[in-house]
């Protein structure tokens, strides 16, 4: 018999009566003075095994202890009646052992690798070897390795070709902090780990590559959450001679045959949004869409109000069904939220029987107010009203848009996958205090090009070719056309006040390689760290990352970050400050 013939959780009653070698370590073992029932556990999950020691094969089953490596063989059988565990895979079958060999002995844990108890995350991470052979992380990188290989041959169908970029280089353009690397070789000097693969990627469409993809590992030295690490994976697309109805079709082709080696379902197609739409009905550039809820823009209906909170601004309304008689404390605390994000205040409204409006402001607004605001928002009886005020209606629309989230996004698992694109950002996300646009994409974004004539007299209101991917209000990925030629490029960077020589400096070469005949191209990336994180309702991708970091950026596994000695300073010309 060979070492191993099946693994021990993918048994099944179809099973029974074959002779099985399982390899594996000792989950849990119960020894009752007779027979001794073990848990075996593998990469796939846990089978029930039992050993009587009364065998000459099993003589050694008491011995057994929690994580000791073993192998068995011997015949599989169903369970007897009234043992069957329903929520087990396993659970109708177990293997009566006939022989039983100890690979290995290990200490006891530093945890329990059991399933139900929370373990503090730093120690699970200084394991991490223990804490993945806990059947929901394994399964966690099965999905995650599934879904990446369903997507490369979507892919690879597409006729994607999949090429290396270098992850020594220089600074790329998405505008996080860079992680930087000295050279040896040439002291003084430094080599950037990439934010993404944007440049080369956009060289291999000069190059004539016509369709290039990675599963590539981007850097970004950026405040951690629980969505974000230093170092993640996007599948990084770029094509030429196409437009952005080609991209979004990719992706979307890409997106439906992961998720569906998942879920064994195909998504729906992917509704659509402009960003003003999304902004105006969501408060979001990453609308949440699985519930309603949808914000109302009232500044029309106060432009004269004699109450000057609202008066003249950008006014937004929310219903939040159901939450009138929402006490006293939590309307506080609210209000201290959207405080703390730069609201100026939060008005909120209880509305009572025959749509009566009742709250502190209420005596500031004339009858016609009111009264608009029950046909604008119809609120029910019960229900509880929000408005913000804002200068910038945007503004508004945004912290409002960011309190809806909280009252209304439902808890993340066994949700339904929310699938909407959100295209026509703007180029510009707004004026620098010197009055300078400041990008809201990398500055190769091609401007919308019924908007170009607006560049120069209405910067704001330039739309882009720049898209972006939500899923249950998570940015997943985002992409864009690409400024191809010269006249247009220049132009850009000069109302982003790059010179000329900056250009140069940062991205010299790329301008240089689209002086050689720069073919139309557009591209994407989406994270897949996060679809990852949400297809297995995780909700942090550190749990669907191997090795992840923690939140405060550091590995407790191989502690990492760590000095160094002194001599590989002195190799790369480096002296650090003495510690004080
Ligand atoms: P962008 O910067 O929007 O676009 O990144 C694309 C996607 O990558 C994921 N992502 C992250 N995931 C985990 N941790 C992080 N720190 C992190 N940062 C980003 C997100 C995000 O939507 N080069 C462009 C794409 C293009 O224009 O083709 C880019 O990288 O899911």
């Amino acid at each position: 018999m060979s070492m191993r013939t099946h693994y021990a959780g993918a048994i099944r009653s179809s099973d029974v009566g074959a002779e099985v070698a399982l390899c594996g370590w000792v989950a849990h073992h119960r020894d009752h003075g007779g027979v001794v029932f073990i848990d075996l556990r593998d990469r796939e999950g846990i089978v029930q095994v039992v050993l009587d020691p009364a065998l000459p094969g099993c003589a050694e089953a008491r011995r057994l202890r929690g994580e000791w490596v073993i192998r068995v063989e011997g015949t599989v059988r169903p369970r007897p009646e009234g043992t069957v565990n329903p929520s087990m895979a396993t659970g109708e079958v177990e293997v009566g052992v006939t022989r039983l060999t100890i690979l290995n002995e290990a200490e006891p844990p530093p945890f329990p690798l059991d399933e139900r108890v929370e373990i503090d995350e730093t120690l699970r991470l200084r394991h991490r070897y223990l804490d993945l052979r806990r059947p929901r992380m394994a399964a966690n990188l099965i999905t995650r390795a599934k879904m990446i290989s369903a997507m490369r041959a979507a892919m690879d169908a597409a006729g994607f070709i999949d090429v290396e970029t270098p992850t020594l280089t220089r600074s790329t353009p998405e505008g996080a902090r860079d992680f930087l690397v000295p050279s040896r070789l040439q002291p003084g000097t430094f080599f950037a780990l990439p934010q993404s693969p944007q440049l080369f990627k956009q060289m291999l469409m000069v190059a004539g590559l016509d369709r290039y993809y990675q599963v590539a590992r981007c850097w970004r030295d950026e405040d951690l959450r629980a969505d974000r690490q230093l170092e993640f994976t996007q599948l990084d697309i770029e094509a030429s001679f196409v437009d952005q109805e080609d991209v979004l079709g990719f992706i979307e082709e890409a997106v439906a045959v992961g998720v569906e080696a998942v879920t064994g379902e195909r998504p729906k197609p992917f509704p659509r949004l402009s960003w003003a739409e999304a902004m105006n009905r969501y408060g979001s550039d990453k609308p949440d869409t699985r519930f309603g809820m949808e914000l109302c823009d009232l500044s029309a209906l106060f432009s004269a109000s004699e109450f000057n909170a609202f008066k003249g601004k950008g006014v937004v309304g929310l219903v939040v069904p159901g939450k009138g008689e929402m006490g006293r404390n939590q309307l506080d605390g609210l209000t201290d939220r959207a405080k703390k994000m730069g609201a100026a205040g939060l008005v909120w409204m209880r509305v009572r029987d025959g749509g009566v409006l009742e709250a502190p402001v209420t005596k500031f607004l004339s009858e016609l107010e009111q009264e608009g605001l029950r046909t604008a928002l119809a609120p029910s009886p019960g229900d509880l009203l929000l408005i913000v005020a804002d200068p910038s209606l945007r503004k508004a629309q945004s912290l409002l848009g960011t309190l809806r989230v909280d009252l209304g996004a439902p808890e993340r698992l066994d949700e339904p996958l929310n699938f909407t694109w959100v295209v026509e950002f703007p180029l510009f996300e707004g004026l620098s205090a010197d009055g300078q646009p400041i990008p809201a994409h990398h500055p190769f974004t091609r401007p919308h090009p019924d908007d170009i004539d607006k560049l120069d007299s209405d910067p704001l209101e330039v739309r882009s070719l720049a898209y972006d991917l939500v899923l249950n209000g998570i940015e997943l990925g985002s992409g864009s056309v690409r400024i191809h030629d010269s006249v247009l490029q220049s132009r850009i960077f000069s109302m982003l006040g790059i010179t000329p020589d900056v250009a140069t400096e940062r991205f010299g070469f790329l301008l240089d390689a689209f002086r050689f005949g720069a073919p139309p191209h557009a591209g994407f990336a989406i994270g897949l760290d996060r679809l990852t994180m949400i297809l297995t309702g995780e909700h942090s991708i550190r749990d669907v990352i191997a090795f992840p970091k923690t939140q405060s950026g550091t590995d407790p596994l191989t502690g990492a970050p760590a000095s160094v000695d002194n001599i590989q300073l002195r190799d790369l010309g480096i002296s650090l400050p003495k510690p004080k």
